[in-house]
């Protein structure tokens, strides 16, 4: 992990314009900031699909097609607080379905306190947490030919390209066999004026979240950025249905970084690009899984039709 981000921030400043990957949001602090953002009032998301697994729980479970009587293991991409989750286990074991559910992530302290929050709520739910690399984990389930259902909530898809967002689908369906369902929770393209302050909080959480990625470079690799001369600075535009985040300098200055045995010009107004946020429709969501083994099946809205939770089946 060390040695990428290395390579990864030097490769991301190098170009123009530049670059950092989004991934690197997640360290402790950026943990603990993206918690804050999820409950600011204006970051929709997260109440949107909770919504959906407040209200619709049924809905998703018969959208699964699967039975009672026959086990199936429920995966989840990525483990989060498991508060969304935890609504569909609640249905799922009220109606005596047969599953495990298998929560795979990178941070094992994550899973462990996920597995001791589920059980504390519902003790009957078999929780068998996996800990490593997503592709790693299925690849290692490949074997048991259950049934499937994958999670994939909270519209993390959307911090990829839709080439690269392609890709990952095409590379799930290579862990499943036909019939298994990927549930592919997106926030759809809406207006600026409910988007853009959900990137831009009043707060400054985001933007807090936003710098913290240069903070982690001057703790982990020795850099000098001065975040009093940089600034949060989001972008939302409904036709192309992107939301982007940068990094604006708001002076000539430059930043060394030690580790990388270099230095960074930055001009007045020069912007680091840090991460997309994509919305979907249907087409978009067409379009990314054309090339892929799955198809669309059912596709469930909260109240306010800001968010859907799509069913795709393996073909
Ligand atoms: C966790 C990727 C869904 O893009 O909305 C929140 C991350 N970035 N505020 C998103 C994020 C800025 C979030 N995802």
């Amino acid at each position: 992990m060390m040695g990428s981000f290395k390579k990864e921030v030097a490769q991301g400043l190098g170009t123009h314009p530049k670059t950092l990957p989004s991934k690197y949001f997640y360290n402790k602090k950026g943990d603990a900031l993206f918690v804050e953002i999820m409950n600011l009032p204006e970051y929709y998301l997260t109440r949107s699909e909770m919504d959906i697994f407040k209200t619709k729980s049924l809905q998703l479970i018969d959208s699964f097609e699967v039975e009672p009587n026959i086990y199936f293991e429920l995966i989840e991409l990525g483990a989060g607080d498991g508060s969304k989750t935890k609504e569909l286990l609640k249905k799922l074991d009220a109606l005596n379905y047969s599953f495990d559910y298998y929560p795979i992530d990178i941070s094992a302290n994550a899973l462990t306190l996920l597995k001791k929050d589920i059980n504390t709520v519902l003790p009957n739910v078999s929780v068998k947490i996996q800990q490593g690399d997503y592709f790693e984990v299925l690849n290692s389930l490949k074997e048991s030919k259950n049934p499937k259902v994958i999670l994939f909530l909270g519209s993390n898809i959307g911090n990829m390209t839709d080439e690269q967002a392609s890709l990952f689908i095409y590379n799930l369906g290579n862990n499943l066999q036909e019939g298994d369902k990927l549930l592919l929770g997106v926030d759809l393209i809406k207006s600026k004026e409910i988007v853009l302050p959900a990137y831009n909080d009043s707060k400054g959480i985001t933007a807090a979240f936003n710098l913290n990625l240069l903070q982690r470079i001057n703790e982990e690799l020795e850099g000098d950025f001065n975040l009093t001369n940089f600034e949060h600075l989001p972008e939302y535009n409904e036709k192309e249905g992107i939301a982007k985040s940068f990094i604006v300098s708001t002076t000539d200055q430059t930043v060394k970084i030690k580790a990388l045995d270099a230095s960074y010009h930055f001009v007045k107004g020069e912007k680091i690009h840090t991460e997309i946020s994509r919305k979907y429709n249907d087409a978009l969501i067409d379009k990314i899984i054309s090339d892929t083994d799955f198809t669309i099946g059912d596709k469930i809205m909260d109240s306010k039709k800001y968010f859907a939770d799509y069913i795709l089946t393996r073909n």
